[in-house]
């Protein structure tokens, strides 16, 4: 049976593309994740598989409904570990990073909408998906709540927001030495590492509803419903 997308689509090499202003925050940061894409695999593979698969394998095991927006797939790692029967659309705005997304599509035969878009600028109508699902995304969003928001005005009433995110540690002394290098970081990697994400999903409307610590407090699992 053809599964198909909120926009009725379904080829996971579909490539549709929403194009982005040349100089706005999301050009220079998706220029980063582009330059990034070849490496990025072969970077994180030790703690790939010494943590984050387990993880994403426990989040993906949380999704309900059979329609699910992936905001930032990134390299597609998420995708081996997606329940059968779910219709997956996803997004990146990095083009090189969604290309590998394809290939890892195409390698597991998974049929996965891939669409170049900005989460703070979302191409669906409202309550279009079941479960909004995103992995290590809201540190390099530019505008993190209005991505929160969009994913929000997306997601049916009664349908989860699922975020593996990583965050500003509560502790003041951790906090300000990750404020003090966090420049550096943005410039090489595009990621902030002190971004108040929880904060930013209250602002953003949702209720949360499940919060557990994975890696000290920096590491958090987190879920939400429309508040
Ligand atoms: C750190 S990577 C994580 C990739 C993947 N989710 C994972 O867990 O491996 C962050 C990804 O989010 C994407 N991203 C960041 N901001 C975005 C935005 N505003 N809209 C769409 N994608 C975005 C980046 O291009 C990158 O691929």
């Amino acid at each position: 049976m053809e599964n198909r997308g909120p926009e009725g689509g379904s080829a996971h090499r579909r490539g549709r593309t929403y194009p982005m202003p040349k100089r706005s925050p999301s050009k220079r940061i998706s220029r980063r994740y582009d330059r990034l894409a070849f490496f990025y695999d072969f970077m994180e593979a030790p703690i790939e598989k010494s943590r984050f698969a387990s993880w994403r394998k426990r989040l993906t095991d949380r999704i309900t409904g059979d329609r699910v927006l992936e905001a930032g797939v990134g390299t597609g790692k998420n995708l081996p570990y997606y329940p059968s029967g779910v219709h997956v659309t996803a997004i990146d705005f990095s083009a090189k990073m969604l290309n590998r997304a394809r290939k890892v599509a195409a390698d597991l035969r998974q049929e996965v909408d891939l669409l170049e878009m900005d989460v703070q600028f979302l191409a669906f109508p409202d309550n279009s998906f079941d479960t909004v699902f995103a992995t290590f995304v809201f540190c390099s969003v530019p505008d993190p709540v209005r991505g929160l928001r969009e994913l929000r005005r997306v997601c049916r009433p009664g349908g989860r927001l699922i975020l593996l995110e990583h965050m500003r540690p509560e502790n003041p002394f951790p906090g300000i030495l990750f404020d003090f290098i966090n420049p550096m970081v943005v410039r090489m990697m595009g990621a902030n590492i002190n971004r108040r994400t929880m904060d930013n999903i209250h602002k953003a409307g949702w209720k949360v509803q499940l919060m557990e610590n994975l890696s000290s407090d920096i590491v958090r699992w987190i879920e939400g419903t429309h508040n």
